[in-house]
């Protein structure tokens, strides 16, 4: 049955709609300024002590609106010390946004941006291949360690890159999410591929214990708004489905007794809350700190 369903990560013009669909709908990127508000200042505080130059490695920074975010902490924290910013990004869709992002944004002059439109293991092998490695004083891995093959090895070496009083931020569904339900209820019925992982903060706690990698974890909640999936023929609705299944045209191709049984679990309290006459999916987010 999964195999006639079609990846939405074959399709990444669909994939991006859904993803925008999915940011318009949740408190994804409210959630994530909640924490650069409160928590990034005192976890950056040390990262660029008595360095002329303060190097960030975003990897799979998609359109920058968090990466930004990021850089105006650490403007704030360091004044007037400059920032090398670079970006390990495959898609080139998501590069041309950031760039027009940062072409449209002021107080950018002490910041450098390098793109490298490659993935996470395509610039490792770069480094690996050259003689001197480059190291980082902040790494962060935003919402991408799903689309990494290998995640222990890549964390492993993007730790291994960190200069003195350096850090690395992962930010994952939490393992308390609706995600976590979602995908070992459903994840044998729907389409699998290697392009993506089903993959949460419970998950990563136990690779980073396997490495001896010390970490701290916070835990914020976040919704989504999945009200239109239950109103037949809604666009928006079928994005958003797009986005939880993971499936390209998910109501058009999903077999009905599929999608009966996930319309009907979706709005149990198990995943979803009522409120307001909207129905709101848990997309708790955890935020994983790595320290040199
Ligand atoms: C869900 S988006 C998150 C974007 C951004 N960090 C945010 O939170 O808004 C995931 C991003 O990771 C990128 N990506 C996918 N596979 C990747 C890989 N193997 N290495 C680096 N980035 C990758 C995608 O192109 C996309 O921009």
């Amino acid at each position: 049955m999964a195999s006639s369903l079609r990846s939405l990560f074959t399709d990444h013009g669909r994939y991006v709609e859904a993803f925008r669909s999915f940011l318009g709908n949740s408190t994804e990127h409210q959630c994530m300024q909640e924490f650069m508000d409160t928590k990034l200042p005192d976890i950056i505080a040390r990262i660029g002590d008595a360095k002329s130059e303060i190097k960030i490695l975003s990897i799979g920074g998609g359109a920058g609106e968090i990466d930004l975010q990021i850089l105006s902490k650490v403007q704030a924290q360091f004044p007037g010390v400059c920032i090398n910013n670079e970006i390990v990004e495959p898609s080139a869709e998501q590069i041309a946004k950031y760039k027009e992002l940062v072409a449209n944004t002021s107080n950018l002059e002490n910041i450098k941006f390098a793109w490298h439109k490659e993935t996470s293991s395509e610039y490792q092998n770069r480094m690996m291949d050259k003689k001197e490695i480059q190291k980082w004083d902040f790494i962060h891995m935003i919402q991408m360690l799903y689309y990494v093959k290998d995640i222990p090895a890549t964390v492993k070496f993007f730790h291994s890159l960190l200069a003195t009083n350096a850090k690395i931020l992962i930010i994952l569904v939490s393992g308390s999410s609706s995600w976590k339900k979602l995908w070992e209820k459903y994840g044998s019925r729907l389409p699998r591929d290697d392009l993506c992982q089903y993959v949460t903060s419970s998950d990563l706690t136990q690779m980073l214990e396997n490495l001896g990698i010390k970490y701290e974890c916070y835990d914020l909640l976040s919704t989504m708004d999945i009200t239109d999936c239950f109103i037949n023929g809604n666009e928006n609705g079928a994005l958003l489905w797009d986005f939880l299944t993971e499936t390209c045209n998910f109501c058009k191709t999903a077999p009905p007794d599929l999608k009966a049984e996930i319309m009907k679990d979706l709005q149990e309290p198990e995943f979803s809350v009522k409120k307001e006459g909207k129905v709101l999916f848990n997309n708790s987010l955890s935020f994983m700190v790595i320290e040199a």
